[in-house]
């Protein structure tokens, strides 16, 4: 049985201090059994402290992103072992904006992949079509590739290790929100194509989040739908308050 879940990314947003502050109203307004598996990530300099914060409730800490080498000559880069080693089992990988202001591209991605689940962490594995594709109505097509070339070489047993999150390009940060059809569709198509590469059972066990502007007076609507089985949250994910509403909307 598939999972619901919410995760916050909290982007380049909140020094120690303030990553602090916002774990504390977490921590103290996270119901006991919330509706879904919470996931925070912080940025790399607040892993640590986020991780030894967390440790006694139900949240899941992850990282923004990593590099797919073990280790070496990276500068600035961060590695699978150096987050596990401070407990950090999750992973985001393939965010948009990684992809487009950082040039990340799906032979990278696909090895950080790779390096994510030999390392046994967790993915969230985003993808989404940019504006241009959605009015050219290629959205399928896009996020067929991007999931073809980004991850469907893993195993089939690797999939109880990956979240997939679908995050429309034009939806992310601009509060225009996919209607809750627009990502039922998308969704109920990568779970068909998840059961075309692997098997039906795979397809209807992998988590598919969506991704885009979900706020508390939109979430509940949007987790409604049948193949969206919760969110991934950025601006919303910064105020406990917002995230929580949001946690707590299936
Ligand atoms: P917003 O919720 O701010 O649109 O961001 C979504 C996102 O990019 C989460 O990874």
């Amino acid at each position: 049985m598939r999972k619901n879940i919410v995760a916050g990314n909290w982007k380049m947003n909140n020094d120690l201090a303030e990553t602090m502050e916002l774990l504390g109203h977490l921590k103290s307004q996270l119901v006991k059994e919330p509706d879904a598996e919470v996931y925070v990530a912080p940025s790399f300099t607040n892993l640590y402290n986020t991780f030894q914060c967390l440790k006694e409730t139900p949240v899941k800490v992850a990282a923004q992103n990593m590099h797919y080498a073990k280790n070496g000559a990276y500068t600035g880069e961060v590695s699978a072992s150096m987050l596990k080693s401070i407990g950090v089992e999750t992973v985001i990988l393939g965010h948009s904006e990684r992809r487009a202001l950082f040039n990340e591209t799906d032979e990278m991605l696909a090895k950080k992949v790779t390096t994510a689940i030999e390392n046994e962490m967790t993915v969230i594995f985003c993808f989404g079509e940019v504006l241009k594709d959605r009015k050219a109505e290629k959205h399928f097509e896009v996020v067929k590739e991007q999931l073809e070339n980004g991850i469907f070489h893993v195993s089939k047993a690797a999939w109880k290790n990956i979240i997939l999150a679908y995050e429309p390009v034009w939806a992310i940060g601009t509060g225009e929100t996919a209607s809750p059809e627009q990502a039922q569709e998308v969704h109920a198509y990568v779970r068909k194509i998840v059961g075309e590469k692997y098997d039906e059972q795979t397809a209807q066990d992998v988590s598919i989040l969506y991704g885009g502007s979900v706020k508390p007076d939109n979430a509940k609507e949007i987790f409604a739908k049948k193949d969206v089985d919760g969110g991934l949250i950025g601006g919303a994910a910064l105020k406990a308050i917002d995230f929580l509403a949001i946690v707590n909307s299936f």
